[in-house]
């Protein structure tokens, strides 16, 4: 048990425990308030994309983070399996955006040039190639591609599961069912408001994604947070049905090895609406068997639906009242940017609070 100063965090989802496990190995005496299960919200409905290739095209500071954690992944994975001695299915595989028309060929075409200038690499795929390396994709119609080597993925309810057991190594409480009702930050303290009573220390950092905003804060409020929902559909394939990750338009296809293909996804403004849609479940279903024809024949063994953490924007670091820094607002990008998060806030908390 470490006896550095306190940290509250509150979210136990890939970010709040990424960052718990950076503060823990500075020293820092962290407990994690989850108001479910620890990863059980976004953590767990996300596919796992860790591809700035399919979401970003021009050049900002979300730009330069998912870069930046995109870089860091492969360390962050191996230093994760080695401490927890837990295997994550991680793939460095690339990603395939197939078009269909001269239009989508153009809007390809056009993206890949932006991201050139961002640093995103791509290449042109010829289409008479795509049945060699990609043979359950549709060709009939096929006009063209670009094929992004730098995406990849992970199983992210592997990641939350290696994350709990470090975190534990080192001495982080993580609280379940205990979701935290306010913040008060006296200046030298913060006192939260939990399910289960009053609790203090020295900072802390809210990561609790969708529902961040909902947390009262003072003497400064925070920015407000909405559920972004998400469909996804999975099908149990045999493995190196999906090589890559193949993307159209806005549906992604990919295949973890455990040989779950997941196809997402839906972006709907609904609220916390944990109903799962037959109606948009089949349309995932449709466009999947759009690019993958054998899929129209084929039964999905899972759907489900998550919250995207919605914000006016990415939240990240020291908030305007000085014990309170904030790590949410990550959208469609959570997994890939938790070690970049991670990384920074446990150094601007260190910086700040003064241990290691
Ligand atoms: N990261 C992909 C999605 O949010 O659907």
């Amino acid at each position: 048990m470490s006896a550095g100063a306190s940290i509250a965090i509150v979210g136990g989802g890939i970010i709040g425990l990424s960052t718990a496990w950076r503060l823990a190995q500075r020293g820092f005496a962290v407990t994690v308030f989850e108001q479910s299960t620890m990863g059980g919200e976004a953590s767990w409905a996300g596919a796992g994309m860790l591809a700035p290739g399919g979401e970003m095209d021009e050049a900002s500071e979300l730009t330069t983070l998912a870069i930046e954690s995109r870089r860091l992944y492969p360390a962050y994975v191996r230093e994760l399996v080695a401490s927890s001695g837990l295997s994550i299915d991680f793939q460095e595989m690339g990603a395939v955006d197939l078009a269909y028309s001269a239009e989508e060929m153009s809007t390809l075409e056009d993206r890949a040039a932006r991201q050139a200038g961002i640093g995103i690499e791509s290449k042109a795929v010829d289409p008479k190639r795509v049945a060699v390396f990609w043979p359950r994709v549709r060709t009939e119609g096929l006009v063209g591609g670009r094929f992004y080597p730098g995406d990849g993925l992970v199983n992210p309810r592997e990641v939350v599961v290696a994350l709990c057991a470090v975190c534990k190594k080192l001495g982080v409480r993580l609280v379940q069912n205990c979701g935290v009702r306010s913040v008060a930050d006296s200046g030298g303290s913060v006192k939260l408001v939990t399910a289960h009573g009053t609790e203090t220390a020295r900072c802390v950092m809210i990561a609790a994604g969708a529902w961040s905003g909902s947390i009262v804060v003072s003497p400064v409020g925070i920015p407000a947070s909405a559920p972004v929902k998400g469909h996804l559909v999975g099908y149990q394939q045999p493995s190196q049905t999906c090589n890559t990750i193949v993307r159209h338009g806005h549906t992604y296809l990919m295949q973890r090895n455990s040989g779950l293909l997941i196809v997402g996804a839906s972006v709907e403004h609904v609220g916390f609406d944990r109903r799962v849609d037959a109606g948009v479940a089949s349309q995932l279903s449709e466009a999947a068997g759009f690019v993958m024809p054998h899929l129209l024949e084929t039964t999905p063994t899972e759907m489900w639906v998550g919250f995207r953490p919605g914000s006016d924007g990415l939240h990240l670091g020291r908030w305007e009242s000085g014990n309170v820094y904030l790590a949410y607002g990550h959208y469609r990008n959570g997994i890939l940017l938790a070690p970049v998060t991670a990384d920074r806030v446990a150094a601007e908390i260190s910086l700040d609070v003064g241990v290691r």
